[in-house]
């Protein structure tokens, strides 16, 4: 049964591969791309699709501009992780045609347009800041119906923040979403630090890949020389953690990882703890189970699946 996703990101090196992993599924329709201000400001998240599609030959795919900061914030970016283009890499730049534009409809209309007219329930798979699928949410509240589950990646369960010591990028930029989200009732599943540094990209996995010999998985590899740089900085390794594909690769084989239904809640306002994801993983609040929290990958099927699909696109 092919899933329906509404794509929503902040392209950025990994959410690169996220959509690059979906767009050579077949067991996935992409209804859309929504693009949010995060990894980047909303001008570059936007190209940066666009650039993506381009590359591997998806055109067909339409792209739509978002939000362009978090609900109550200022945007917040992360251009010392993914350079000042949010997608900066080596090699030959990627020519978009003139034609292949952002849609006019913003993002968050049709999102719940979207939501409300299809004759069967959508996935919604945000990578970036929670903002669109909030903003959705609070446009129109019965679009809730609709929504098979909210797969996103964000948060940090029982690991430490990559943004702040206790807040994990995503849900740092826009805590107040991630709480809208994280109230909603909708089937919620959390891949967040926990899980996603279990799924390394590293010199031996840029070459595997090549061995697709397609210009899909060389361009995979440029990205990923250059994402490496600020892990090897901040981190002293190269492993590099694939986050946003660890979405994608849930909804083709959910086997890759496991978790726990727990409750989680999101800091908003403290200045040292903004963006912490309040994992309650032994139940001692008592509060009700809101989210399925992954905590383990097996990250060598991850990297077998990825190599299949990237070695399915041009
Ligand atoms: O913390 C990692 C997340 O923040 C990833 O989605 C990355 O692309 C950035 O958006
Ligand atoms: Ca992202």
């Amino acid at each position: 049964m092919t899933k329906k996703i509404i794509l929503d990101c902040d392209p950025g090196h990994d959410d690169a591969v996220a959509i690059m992993l979906a767009a050579s599924s077949k067991e996935i329709d992409i209804l859309g791309i929504t693009c949010v201000g995060g990894n980047s400001g909303l001008n570059n998240t936007v190209n940066n699709a666009l650039k993506v599609c381009t590359l591997i030959e998806r055109t067909d795919i339409k792209v739509y501009s978002g939000a362009n900061k978090p609900i109550h914030y200022e945007l917040f970016t992360a251009e010392y992780v993914h350079g000042k283009t949010g997608l900066d890499k080596k090699g030959d730049p990627i020519i978009v045609d003139t034609n292949y534009k952002p849609q006019e409809k913003h993002a968050i209309d049709f999102i719940v347009e979207t939501c409300k007219s299809s004759t069967e329930k959508i996935y919604l798979c945000p990578t970036g800041p929670l903002t669109n699928i909030a903003l959705s949410l609070k446009k129109d509240p019965s679009i809730k119906e609709n929504i098979k589950e909210i797969v996103f990646m964000g948060g940090a369960a029982m690991c430490l923040g990559n943004t702040t010591p206790s807040a994990e990028f995503n849900i740092y930029v826009d805590p107040h979403a991630a709480n809208i989200v994280l109230e909603s009732g909708i089937p919620l599943t959390m891949m967040g630090l926990d899980v996603t540094h279990q799924v390394n990209v590293n010199s031996k996995i840029i070459k595997s890949m090549n061995e697709n010999k397609n210009k899909s998985s060389k361009f995979f590899g440029e990205l990923m020389e250059f994402y490496t740089i600020f892990h090897k900085e901040l981190y002293e390794t190269e492993e590099t953690p694939l986050h946003d594909p660890c979405v994608i690769a849930y909804l083709l084989d959910p086997s890759i990882f496991s978790g726990k239904e727990v409750n989680v809640r999101v800091e908003e306002n403290s200045e040292l703890t903004r963006g912490e994801t309040v994992v309650d993983w032994l139940g001692v609040t008592k509060r009700p189970v809101n989210c399925f929290v992954m905590n383990e990958a097996n990250d060598e099927k991850f990297f077998q699946l990825l190599k299949a699909k990237l070695s399915l696109l041009p």
